[in-house]
């Protein structure tokens, strides 16, 4: 089914200028770029984004981590669009990438990892209409 996924390239991205590489692997996937926008997370909008993570040992370092530079958040639009981009993306971890993917080619280590993705339909649902309204979206 045609389904819409939430992105972000994460500050280690935009920061060595790898926006426009990182959108084109997407497109290439077959994805949409229905919405996109450069905006920088104050730290209170990075805890209550990761507010799920909020007791693991890296909470911290991820929330400075996310609010350090702009960072680029899109919705991505296509045919089981949850499961293509975490497949572009490829493992959370680099060292784990596959060939080809954005976090094998791009991503720096577990915690600079070039970009997010949601990981079910539910949390792709919530993390688009936190950071867009119904009339940013433009399939
Ligand atoms: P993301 O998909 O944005 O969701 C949670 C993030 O936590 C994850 O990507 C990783 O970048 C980050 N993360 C996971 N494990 C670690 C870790 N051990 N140290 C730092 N960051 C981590």
């Amino acid at each position: 089914a045609i389904q819409r996924t939430f992105s972000i390239i994460k500050p280690d991205a935009t920061k060595r200028n790898l926006t426009g590489a990182i959108a084109a692997k997407f497109e290439e996937a077959g994805l949409r770029i229905v919405a996109s926008k450069r905006i920088q997370l104050s730290l209170a909008q990075a805890q209550t984004f990761y507010g799920v993570h909020s007791e693991r040992p890296f909470f911290g370092e991820l929330c400075e981590f996310m609010i350090s530079e702009p960072i680029v958040v899109q919705v991505l639009e296509g045919e089981d669009a949850i499961a293509k981009n975490r497949e572009v993306m490829g493992a959370t971890n680099p060292a784990d990438a596959a060939d080809g993917t954005i976090r094998k080619e791009f991503a720096l280590s577990i915690g600079e990892n070039s970009v997010h993705g949601s990981d079910a339909p539910e949390t792709a649902a919530e993390e688009i209409a936190f950071f867009f309204s119904g009339l940013e979206l433009v399939g």
